[in-house]
């Protein structure tokens, strides 16, 4: 690191920056296809495979809070289908607005009004999204937690921490580069991983703000986000390191921020991930 950011991050408090990594990762990558370590990676350390990546001295490493969401059930396949589908099986006064045509006031009213699932019924708030309105990278997460539904702003609590160093570590910053949704608009009760029929019935505020932003990446954070931007079965680990496509878009695929902070060790694989995104941007390969 060159010494002149390693002061910055020591007077920003945010050194260590580097994490030593188990020796054995018990997570197989079959993706495999990542990038090297950044530049200023310390070769002999990125050769032992020690580096982890962020930096994160800012980030509690503590038990995860009630706002960090758990593994759920398994998401059925084929999301694609699903909003059609599940329309038919919801009340219509539970079905949203067409939303294809707003512009961002009326959508985001829309949000906020939405009682579309049953999700509207424990909220404090929607939380629509928050960021730069044309930024060239989007990042969609899975559905407020509990600081998120109290504050009406994604990734705010502990996983938005996190969230907010991974973007530090390219360059980005909320609001500058890069806008930030989740699959569903409102807290899930408990943080349990939102049902696929509340993300089909969520889909279209989603569509809508991408159809707004027209970002030139997409970075799926974790499972039920892949799946809702992919409309498809997505494992993560089998995912990352590839590039899919949706509507013409480049669509990454990574690790939740709170499932980083309950598996540190994956950070340097969340890294990985976010330099091949990195790569695709500046090969204009989007
Ligand atoms: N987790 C998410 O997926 N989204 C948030 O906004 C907060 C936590």
């Amino acid at each position: 690191m060159r010494p002149r950011r390693a002061a910055i991050l020591r007077e920003m408090g945010l050194t260590p920056l580097w994490r030593l990594r188990a020796a054995v990762d018990p997570d197989p990558d079959p993706g495999g296809l990542c990038a090297p370590p950044p530049a200023e990676t310390p070769r002999r350390e990125a050769a032992a495979g020690r580096i982890a990546g962020f930096p994160e001295a800012a980030i509690p490493e503590a038990a995860p809070s009630p706002d960090v969401p758990r593994p759920g059930p398994a998401f059925p396949a084929n999301t694609a289908s699903l909003p059609a589908g599940m329309a038919t099986e919801l009340p219509a006064a539970r079905c949203v607005p067409d939303v294809a045509t707003l512009d961002w006031q009326a959508l985001e009213e829309a949000i906020r009004a939405c009682r579309g699932c049953a999700l509207c019924e424990q909220r404090t708030q929607a939380v629509p999204g928050v960021g730069d309105r044309s930024a060239p990278w989007m990042f969609v997460g899975e559905g407020p937690g509990v600081e998120e539904d109290r504050r009406g702003e994604p990734f705010v609590g502990p996983a938005g921490r996190l969230l907010d160093n991974m973007l530090a570590a390219l360059g980005l910053r909320r609001g500058d580069g890069v806008y930030i949704a989740n699959a569903v608009k409102c807290r899930p009760p408990r943080n349990r991983t939102p049902e696929a029929a509340e993300i089909a019935v969520c889909l279209p505020f989603l569509d809508r703000q991408i159809a707004l932003v027209r970002p030139r990446l997409l970075v799926a954070l974790g499972r039920p986000a892949a799946q809702a931007l992919l409309g498809r079965e997505i494992a993560i680990a089998a995912a990352r390191g590839k590039r899919f496509e949706r509507d013409g878009v480049a669509v990454v695929v990574t690790y939740h921020p709170a499932y980083l902070l309950r598996n540190p060790l994956d950070k340097g694989k969340a890294w990985e991930d976010l330099c091949f995104a990195r790569r695709l941007m500046a090969a204009g390969e989007d």
